[in-house]
């Protein structure tokens, strides 16, 4: 039987400075330039755990997760090469493919959203806040990390490769790792051109 601690007090939210700093400064990495190294098991699983501590409006939990290893990721490569030949794709479809074999470690966030309790849309948002809160408990780790669909996202033959079944969707490849350079800001948007304030 699964135990769980329902009802136990949480701490209050406290002011934190470096929590602020570095939402401020985190930024996605590319996923070419993640070399060594990438979280231990013990690592990984407290990335998982946290990336399963999101939000979900129903607790429907629609979401799990593939964790694919450098011989699993350079396996599918071979087969994902093959797929985009066969598909007359353009030749770029096989050159992303480096970002899928480079990284360190991967974790494929799959939605398994289905007509429920709660709209399929929340539970497709609440995938793609289990991304963010995976990249959020590897930076806080020390590493960093890289959200990625690319084409093979979206070629059913493709998501089969990663064992996604029925209507589940790939909500992102998350690559984590370490990196040799600082990474370089870009443009953001005017926050108060999208935001509306209201009294
Ligand atoms: C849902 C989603 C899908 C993305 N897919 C790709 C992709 O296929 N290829 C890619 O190079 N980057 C992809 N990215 C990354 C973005 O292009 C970009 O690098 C990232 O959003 C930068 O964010 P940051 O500077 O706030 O960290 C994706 C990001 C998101 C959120």
């Amino acid at each position: 039987m699964t135990s769980f601690d329902l009802g136990t007090p949480l701490p209050l939210p406290t002011p934190s400075d470096e929590l602020l700093r570095r939402l401020a400064t985190r930024r996605s990495a590319p996923a070419q330039s993640l070399v060594g190294p990438g979280p231990d098991a013990a690592q990984l699983q407290e990335i998982l755990t946290l990336g399963a501590r999101t939000p979900d409006h129903g607790k429907l939990f629609p979401w799990r997760f593939v964790v694919l290893g450098p011989q699993s990721r350079a396996r599918i490569a071979d087969d994902l090469r093959a797929l985009a030949i066969q598909k007359g794709l353009p030749d770029k479809a096989r050159a992303v493919l480096a970002k899928l074999v480079n990284p360190p470690l991967s974790i494929l966030v799959v939605s398994t959203a289905a007509p429920a309790s709660k709209p399929v849309w929340e539970q497709e948002l609440s995938a793609g806040a289990v991304c963010m809160n995976i990249e959020h408990a590897a930076g806080a780790l020390g590493f960093a990390s890289s959200w990625i669909t690319d084409w093979y996202s979206y070629e059913p033959e493709a998501t089969a490769l990663f064992g996604l079944t029925g209507a589940e969707k790939v909500a992102g490849f998350i690559h984590i790792g370490s990196l040799s350079e600082p990474p370089l800001e870009r443009e953001r948007p005017d926050v108060a051109a999208i935001t509306t304030i209201l009294p």
